[in-house]
């Protein structure tokens, strides 16, 4: 990157975009968005492939490959309204399952995250169990859903 960057501008690539783009060379891509509603950015989502990190694959010892999951509403007073599940629903019909091409998603909310796992029950996501990830501080809620489960849901 900074060769071919360095090369024909004459400025320094920044570090951090380098550490950037080689992460996802070796193999830990994780796609972001940002959730809007209407025009207003309203909240954070991402997918990736559990299998892309090896470490965290194990943690959770799944016997299927399976599309990765996580969110987050950063609007106080958009919290607790039903959004949540039906952003969610809509991330993986049109965005996480379409570009995986799995038939499974996993998601896995703290095991205290009491709000997250209800509005993960409301998306139609079922408890698989708990799964201990290394350097996190409690247990995750480990939670599947399949894409004909989602299909059926409408
Ligand atoms: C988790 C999150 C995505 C859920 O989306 P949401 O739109 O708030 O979900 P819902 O409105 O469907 O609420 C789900 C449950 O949360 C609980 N809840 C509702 N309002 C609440 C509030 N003000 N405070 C705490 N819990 C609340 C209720 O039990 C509700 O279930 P119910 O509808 O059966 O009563 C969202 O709350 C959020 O982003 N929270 C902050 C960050 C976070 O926890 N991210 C998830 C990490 S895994």
């Amino acid at each position: 990157m900074r060769r071919w960057w360095d090369e024909g501008i004459r400025l320094p690539y920044p570090e951090a975009e380098i550490e950037e783009y080689r992460a996802a060379l070796h193999g830990e891509p994780t796609y972001r968005y940002v959730a809007h509603m209407d025009a207003r950015p309203v909240g954070m989502f991402q997918h990736y492939r559990i299998g892309d990190s090896p470490e965290y694959a194990a943690a959770l010892g799944l016997d299927e490959e399976a599309v990765g999951v996580d969110l987050f509403i950063g609007e106080a007073d958009l919290i607790g309204r039903g959004h949540g599940p039906a952003m969610l629903r809509a991330f993986l019909r049109d965005v996480a399952f379409p570009f995986h091409r799995l038939e499974t998603c996993v998601i896995g909310p703290s095991v205290n995250n009491t709000a997250a796992i209800r509005a993960y029950e409301k998306a139609g996501f079922t408890p698989l169990r708990l799964a201990q990830v290394p350097d996190e501080p409690d247990p995750e809620y480990l939670m599947r859903l399949t894409r004909s489960q989602l299909d059926s849901l409408h």
